[in-house]
């Protein structure tokens, strides 16, 4: 932004002596000559990009990066927090690419260097530019520096580049006595930045790309120091300063035993995307909780339920309801008496680990819901999708956030969290959280569903952004048989989200 600031001042001087002159010769009023001089700086200066518009930053190619979005005549990032495929297909699609290959979380291409436009983005996937999709507020958000959104975009003229730019082959470490992992740079054995070594080689750190709590969980457990609290992309315990750097790409399922099961970049050049080096690190701790969703429930509550959207609008204020209402809304003067099918169903949400679970957001930062008279702590909790056989989302899964308490605790433990009067929110170990059927958003909108047999499935801490023990058992997937006249859940098992 620097330059153009510069070209102004310049342009000014250039003007005051020019315009005098043109005064003379041709122009006869003082208006005219006004707009003379309008029309001579416009052509002149470096117009600002439009509002809305969007480039990629910190990528390879041109088509990769971390998206960020002009608005007020200013850069800023997009915070990952319910980004997925819809809008990374629409930021692929305003910048003139045919398709996404992926959309990238957790400042994979780099910490965001500008401020956060946006957060919590809700696309349908058919609009044509980002800022048409829905969205907190412009400049509200919760995000920090690591938590950029990016996508890759599938480019067909980058394959005529003469330097190609292939997907980097991922690749498993050599085990055996030889390679090894440790910890440096902390206060206590349980943090620092993860090194490792290779078959002898000397220690050298990781790039903090695509680093989240699932690679953390596994560094963890492979050292024995129990599970992750936090995994960071920091230089705090050194950095690249302290150890080369001699991975990148790192990508654990979750469940591995060791680290060295897990897959990386195949190890040459090694550049972390982004400006900075910031290497991956954890925090391990032995206590730690985990969640799981009793799918017995699920099973036993859901059924379907029209409702006119009349009764939904607190519902539609929190994004509850498939896009097509927001059609109808806009669309049709009498859309109150539209009605839409809801499949409803109870969640109950158990704590069977060792240690609280606790939202991620600070309490001065949640959100009070007028709609529902109370604060949400963390902005996604659960996610509910419906799949058809070809394995796509057929009714929109929404994102619910809650409000976390201890609605029923096992005998001998005293329930600790409350959502009344801005109480602290969690869950404690042995209780649970119930989102009964009969609360609002606690459905998933299938007015455009056609009859028939689907997957249906409901995640919990499904961004893992709050560490627990495991993510394996965060959702219930189960068979759903919609008919006319009503639905059925069964067939339920617990997978990773
Ligand atoms: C960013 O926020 C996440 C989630 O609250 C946290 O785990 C992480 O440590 C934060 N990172 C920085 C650099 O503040
Ligand atoms: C790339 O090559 C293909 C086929 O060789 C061609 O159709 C396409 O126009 C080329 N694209 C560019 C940008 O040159
Ligand atoms: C490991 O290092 C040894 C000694 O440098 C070498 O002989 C061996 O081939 C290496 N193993 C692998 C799998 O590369
Ligand atoms: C991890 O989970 C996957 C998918 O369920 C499974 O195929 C794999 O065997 C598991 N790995 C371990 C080490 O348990
Ligand atoms: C379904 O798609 C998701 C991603 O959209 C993928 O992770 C999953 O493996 C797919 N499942 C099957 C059975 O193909
Ligand atoms: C939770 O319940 C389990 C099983 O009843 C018990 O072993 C464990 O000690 C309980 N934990 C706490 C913190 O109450």
């Amino acid at each position: 932004m620097c330059q153009p600031k510069i070209l102004i001042v310049q342009l000014h001087y250039v003007l005051l002596f020019l315009i005098p002159q043109v005064t003379v010769d041709a122009v006869r009023t003082y208006e005219e000559a006004k707009r003379l001089r309008e029309s001579l700086v416009n052509s002149m200066l470096k117009p600002l990009p439009k509002d809305g518009k969007i480039r990629l930053v910190g990528g390879e190619s041109e088509s990769e990066g971390n998206v960020e979005i002009f608005h007020d005549r200013k850069w800023g990032s997009i915070c990952d927090d319910e980004w997925d495929s819809n809008e990374g297909i629409v930021a692929c699609r305003q910048l003139g690419y045919p398709g996404l290959v992926k959309v990238t979380h957790n400042s994979y291409f780099g910490s965001a260097s500008k401020k956060f436009w946006m957060d919590n983005m809700l696309c349908d996937g058919t609009e044509s530019k980002l800022k048409n999709c829905r969205f907190d507020d412009w400049g509200r958000h919760d995000c920090n520096a690591s938590e950029a959104a990016g996508i890759v975009c599938t480019n067909p003229s980058a394959q005529n580049v003469t330097k190609k730019i292939r997907p980097r082959k991922k690749i498993h470490l050599i085990r055996n006595k030889n390679s090894q992992l440790r910890l440096t740079g902390g206060n206590s054995i349980y943090e620092g930045q993860v090194e490792l070594r290779i078959n002898g080689s000397s220690w050298g750190s990781i790039c903090g790309d695509g680093w989240s709590l699932l690679e953390a969980n596994v560094v963890c457990r492979s050292l024995r120091l129990g599970y992750a609290s936090a995994a960071v992309q920091t230089e705090y315990f050194g950095g690249a300063k302290l150890s080369k750097l001699m991975l990148s790409g790192s990508e654990c399922r979750g469940n591995e035993s060791s680290f060295f099961d897990c897959m990386f970049d195949e190890p040459r050049d090694i550049k972390c995307p982004g400006p900075t080096n910031h290497v991956a690190a954890v925090v391990c701790s032995e206590k730690m909780s985990d969640l799981i969703f009793d799918h017995l429930g699920l099973e036993q509550t859901a059924h379907l339920e029209d409702r006119s959207l009349y009764y939904l609008q607190c519902a539609m204020e929190e994004n509850c309801l498939a896009s097509q209402a927001y059609v109808v809304r806009k669309e049709n003067p009498n859309w109150h008496y539209e009605t839409r099918r809801l499949l409803k169903f109870t969640a109950k949400v158990v704590n069977t680990g060792t240690d609280d679970f606790r939202s991620y957001i600070p309490k001065h930062l949640w959100e009070w819901h007028s709609c529902h008279m109370h604060y949400h702590s963390m902005e996604v909790f659960a996610v509910f999708n419906i799949f058809n056989d070809k394995n796509e989302t057929v009714a929109e899964g929404h994102k619910a956030s809650f409000c976390l308490e201890d609605n029923q605790c096992l005998p001998n433990v005293k329930p600790k969290y409350a959502c009344a009067n801005f109480g602290d929110q969690g869950i404690s170990v042995n209780c649970s959280d119930i989102y009964r059927f009969n609360i609002d958003c606690q459905w998933i909108d299938i007015t455009e569903l056609e009859v028939g047999t689907y997957t249906i499935k409901i995640a919990v801490n499904a961004e893992f952004k709050v560490p627990e023990q495991t993510f394996e058992n965060n959702a219930a997937v189960c068979t759903l048989l919609y008919t006319e006249t009503y639905a059925r859940v069964f067939n339920c098992h617990l997978e990773r989200p």
